[in-house]
């Protein structure tokens, strides 16, 4: 008797070539970001109730990716892409020696480039909301502090821009599409 093997993966279907690893709140978190960043800079020293709208904006948007990093889904925690100063030197290490290993979720650097961006952010919105307040209302202190975060903020963009064209190139993946559909090429 022949015995005929038709398996061809789990559930009779290929493997599929990319998987999904960005949830949809991470990546409308992402660009309203981006969106909401170039508003919030480009109107700082003028019209400030379209500033403080798009600050109050991203402040929400901060909130909810906090949130959203102790509760979301695997790739969006905290837990999986936060790692200790070792792992991130040795992983710029790697970039420097082009030996660096692909990641599917965030890489160590990416990770400490995001909890960067995350506290600048934050540190930005709150000197901007305590400037609205009478008690800081007209510190020149607090604007010069709001005014340098804004530009360390922009200055991290740039090393995160940066970062993702390195990363890109090196594995051969455009993780820019992957932030907009979510997905990444599976195997190495
Ligand atoms: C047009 C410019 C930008 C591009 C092309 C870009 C691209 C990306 C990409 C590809 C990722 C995923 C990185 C990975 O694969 O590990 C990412 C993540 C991230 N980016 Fe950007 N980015 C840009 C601007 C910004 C700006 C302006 C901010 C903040 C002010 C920002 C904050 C973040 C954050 C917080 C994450 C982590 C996403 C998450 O896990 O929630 N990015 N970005
Ligand atoms: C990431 C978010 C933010 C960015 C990038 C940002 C950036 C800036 C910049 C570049 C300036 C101009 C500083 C100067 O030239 O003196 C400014 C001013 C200001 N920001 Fe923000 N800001 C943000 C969030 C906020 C928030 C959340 C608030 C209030 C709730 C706020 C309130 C103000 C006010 C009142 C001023 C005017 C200071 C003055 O000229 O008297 N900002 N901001």
């Amino acid at each position: 008797m022949r015995i005929v093997s038709n398996k061809i993966g789990a559930g009779g279907a290929t493997p599929p070539a990319t998987i999904k690893v960005w949830d949809p709140f991470v990546r409308i978190f992402h660009w309203s970001l981006v969106a909401l960043f170039v508003v919030a800079y480009a109107t700082g020293d003028e019209i400030e109730r379209v500033h403080v709208a798009a600050g109050y904006a991203i402040a929400g948007l901060l909130g909810a990716r906090i949130i959203w990093g102790l509760v979301g889904p695997q790739h969006a925690r905290f837990a999986n892409f936060v790692r200790p100063p070792r792992e991130i030197l040795a992983y710029l290490r790697d970039i420097a020696m082009l030996r660096a290993p692909r990641f599917i979720g965030h890489n160590p650097a990416g990770g400490a480039m995001i909890v960067a961006l995350l506290v600048a952010l934050v540190g930005t919105c709150a000197t901007g909301y305590m400037m609205t307040t009478d008690a800081y209302c007209g510190s020149k202190l607090i604007e010069h502090v709001h005014e340098f975060l804004a530009n360390l903020t922009v200055g991290l963009v740039v090393a995160h821009v940066i970062g993702v064209l390195i990363a890109s190139f090196e594995h051969r993946e455009n993780l820019v599409a992957s932030m907009i559909s979510g997905r990444k090429r599976a195997a190495e």
